[in-house]
């Protein structure tokens, strides 16, 4: 079992636990994480499931493909540097005590 806490741009937190094998954006998905929309159920084309990592966080993950950097233009909230799209951050035991931010909105 891992934790994750999301802190949203209001910065209130949820936290959730989950276990390894499957993306960040389902397991936010599956808890019910608010601010999470995934529209396109993790097939890279919706841009919904936008959250933004620390450097130290980033770097827990292999770097985002070409594909997803294109899929994050259309990201309703201006990215940053620790942008990702959660659907293609893929979950390891190592992920436990995980912190990710939420964009203000999706759409
Ligand atoms: Fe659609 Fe991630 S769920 S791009």
């Amino acid at each position: 079992m891992i934790h994750i806490r999301f802190i949203a741009a209001d910065e209130s937190a949820q936290d959730i636990q989950t276990n390894p094998g499957h993306s960040l954006m389902k397991a936010a998905v599956d808890a019910g994480v608010r601010g999470i929309e995934a529209d396109c159920g993790g097939t890279l084309t919706c841009a919904t499931c936008h959250v933004m990592l620390d450097a130290e966080t980033a770097a827990r993950f292999p770097a985002a493909v070409q594909d997803e950097r294109d899929m994050l233009d259309f990201a309703a909230a201006p990215v940053d540097s620790g942008s990702r799209l959660s659907c293609q951050l893929m979950l390891t035991p190592e992920m436990d005590g995980l912190v990710v931010r939420l964009p203000a909105r999706q759409y």
